[in-house]
């Protein structure tokens, strides 16, 4: 089978030498790219600014904003959306909601800057992409399986990886994740803490039964 793997932050500048972003490090991204190349598959991993190495037997491109992400994925795919050999995409990324209405061409002065900040939103990557087989994460601070079950509806997604990232040993920046698998059918299955390479190689089988 073929995977789109969105993993990392999105950096949407405001001039070139600041950005908005978030603390996604990537790890699940790379993880699930790992786990899917383990299997066989032809990986294809869209990565945003991150420090780790690409998974071997993985095709990465790397890109910086929500927008540049989008068509890296959109190229991936190509016209491959549907039936036999339609990729599955798993988007892990932490993609930003929102980006500067414009991005200024030199450094702005400190002086320059209060108020300038007009915000517009970014594309949903996942959203956007036609494919019938999506897969996407739901970090949440609070109840993580109603808003996965939302997201899964509202995104027409096969299954959401929810997980609560306040909670030890969850979320940004550690090797394990405590998720739950809430899929299209409305039923939620929950998982230990575990390692965030079992939780991907856990998608990867899931992703395997959608083909
Ligand atoms: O709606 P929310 O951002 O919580 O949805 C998270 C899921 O949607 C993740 O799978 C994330 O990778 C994806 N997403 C996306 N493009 C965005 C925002 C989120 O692909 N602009």
């Amino acid at each position: 089978m073929r995977f789109i793997v969105t993993a990392g932050p999105t950096r949407e500048h405001i001039d070139p030498v600041r950005f908005l972003s978030n603390p996604s490090t990537g790890r699940m991204g790379f993880a699930v790219a790992r786990a899917a190349a383990e299997r066989g598959h032809e990986v294809t991993l869209v990565s945003g600014p991150v420090a780790l190495k690409t998974p071997k037997g993985v095709t990465r491109v790397d890109v910086t904003s929500a927008r540049e992400m989008l068509a890296a994925v959109e190229d991936a795919l190509g016209d491959a959306q549907d039936g036999a050999g339609a990729p599955v995409i798993v988007a892990t990324a932490a993609v930003a909601d929102w980006r500067p209405a414009q991005t200024a061409a030199k450094k702005l002065k400190k002086r320059d800057m209060t108020g300038v900040l007009r915000l517009v939103r970014n594309p949903d990557i996942l959203k956007t992409v036609k494919c019938a087989r999506k897969i996407g994460f739901a970090a949440e601070t609070g109840d993580a399986l109603a808003e996965a079950a939302r997201k899964c509806r509202e995104k027409g997604l096969a299954m959401v990886v929810a997980n609560d990232v306040t909670e030890k040993g969850a979320g940004f920046g550690v090797s394990t994740n405590r998720v739950a698998f809430v899929k299209s059918d409305g039923s939620a299955e929950r998982l230990p803490l575990m390692s965030k390479l079992a939780v991907a190689r856990r998608i990867v089988r899931f992703a395997e039964t959608l083909a």
